[in-house]
């Protein structure tokens, strides 16, 4: 096991994790894209209440980029729900921008999800009867706007990550892959301020996930925020920040050192360069 991967399953951190005390003397305040405080989340069934998120807080400054980690049940996609205004919080702050979440009716989440949320989900969710342009360009339907601009920006997104030779194929017609990234291009329609992934690559081979990762580091590079959740420690070395969750609460908040995620990136290319070079 790698020193990195010791730092971020284990109790303790790597060398190359510096602790989170780091970021509350950042000198200059930076703007938050995501603020929660104590945040909690409980379903009240029949014989028990369940208590996915016991109180978590932590701030995510505008450009951040982060890994949710933890054992499963630990409440990852509790809170990712939370953040991309699917499901409410039983109790504390969320703010998204200068927006509390707590003050606002249905309609209103809806429209900031629909605007300023892009939500990437483990299962794909696409609609099987359409096609890859018109499953990427799905969240304007809601705000019901789709002219040949929108069409022209739907098309621009599928030759971004990949798939300009798949315009017409329905889902069915793609690999895994590719439905993956039919999401992630859905996912950026409406220009996104706060992109949130539910384990993103969790289903695909090295060198997809690979790809994917980087469409991630170009728009955290245009200054988008990123939150993904991921199992995997090479995953989360990619990332600026992991946050590990445990029984719904916040076990560790650590940097990851701009060496390590150069260093991760480049070993990772170089395995799949490795890869496709042995299988053709
Ligand atoms: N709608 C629900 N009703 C009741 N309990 C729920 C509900 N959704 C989630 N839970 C419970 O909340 C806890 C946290 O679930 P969550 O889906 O957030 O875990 P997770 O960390 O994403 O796990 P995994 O890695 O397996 O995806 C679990 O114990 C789960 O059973
Ligand atoms: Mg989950």
């Amino acid at each position: 096991m790698s020193a990195s991967s010791v730092g971020l399953t284990g109790e303790s951190l790597a060398p190359s994790l510096e602790t989170s005390p780091q970021r509350s003397s950042q000198k200059t305040p930076a703007k938050m894209a995501t603020s929660i405080r104590d945040l909690k989340k409980e379903w009240v069934l029949k014989s028990e209440t369940v208590r996915a998120l016991r109180g978590v807080s932590f701030e995510v400054p505008e450009g951040d980029y982060i890994a949710i980690m933890g054992p499963s049940g630990s409440g990852k996609s509790t809170l990712l729900n939370l953040l991309g205004c699917l499901d409410k919080p039983t109790s504390g702050t969320l703010m998204l921008g200068d927006d509390d979440i707590g003050s606002l009716n249905d309609d209103q989440l809806a429209e900031i999800r629909s605007q300023r949320i892009g939500f990437v989900f483990q299962a794909y969710n696409l609609i099987q009867q359409l096609s890859v342009v018109e499953n990427i360009e799905v969240p304007l339907y809601y705000q019901g706007k789709i002219g040949p601009a929108e069409r022209k920006r739907a098309i621009e997104l599928a030759e971004r990550v990949g798939l300009a030779d798949r315009l017409d194929h329905r889902p069915t017609q793609l690999s895994g892959g590719q439905q993956q990234r039919v999401a992630i291009a859905r996912s950026l329609i409406n220009d996104p301020f706060f992109i949130l992934a539910d384990e993103p690559t969790g289903n695909l081979d090295s060198v997809t996930t690979d790809e994917i990762l980087a469409i991630f580091d170009q728009f955290n590079d245009e200054g988008r925020t990123i939150i993904m959740v991921t199992h995997e420690d090479e995953l989360a070395d990619r990332a600026k920040r992991v946050i590990r969750l445990k029984d719904g609460m916040l076990a560790l908040d650590a940097t990851v050192s701009e060496e390590k995620r150069t260093a991760t990136r480049i070993a990772q290319r170089k395995a799949v360069e490795e890869l496709l070079a042995r299988t053709g």
